[in-house]
């Protein structure tokens, strides 16, 4: 592994598969995950599921291929069914548990509900992780930058332009506000 990047990289590539297993053990903070190191071999989509008591990635395959198992450690997005846990040491990881704010729905969750940017739900938790990694380190993308950000996601669903248009949305609303 000499030389590659800290955390798997984002979209998943061919190098990243080879990122599999992981030694964790974590608590749950106020939707992030503090890891420390122990024994077993876990990856961050198998903590976060134990660890949170979650379903917000169930419909990881543990492969890479597509879109549930987005989380971001310490703010960089990442596939956590390929994230290796042992380089997650002292990390925070932000899930789709972390989103809302007690019963306050992010804005990208209010926007992809009132813009029917959802349908069977699967992939909408690794969609909205993904977003707010985009719109906390870009707060203007364009539609093609939203949509390179997302293309590691698959919806079999929407159709793709209910959730750009979401993003959209929430990005300008975020930077009106931000006025
Ligand atoms: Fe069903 Fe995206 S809403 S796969």
């Amino acid at each position: 592994f000499a030389g590659r990047q800290p955390y798997s990289p984002w979209p998943p590539t061919h190098t990243s598969l080879l990122l599999f297993g992981a030694y964790i053990e974590g608590r749950h903070e106020s939707g992030t995950v503090a890891i420390i190191p122990d024994d077993r071999f876990e990856t961050a989509v198998e903590i976060a599921r134990s660890l949170l008591s979650n379903d917000g990635r169930d419909g990881s395959r543990g492969g890479g291929e597509w879109s549930p198992a987005c989380v971001t450690i310490d703010g960089r997005l990442v596939c956590a069914c390929l994230a290796l846990g042992a380089e997650m040491e002292g990390c925070s990881i932000g899930t789709i548990e972390g989103l809302a704010t007690g019963d306050q729905l992010h804005p990208l969750q209010k926007k992809f509900v009132e813009m029917a940017a959802l349908q069977c739900g699967v992939c909408t938790p690794g969609f909205l992780v993904a977003a707010k990694a985009l719109l906390d380190r870009n707060a203007d993308p364009s539609e093609t930058e939203i949509r390179y950000w997302l293309a590691g996601n698959l919806c079999r669903c929407t159709g793709y332009d209910k959730i750009v248009r979401a993003v959209m949305d929430v990005a300008a609303e975020m930077r009106e506000t931000a006025r």
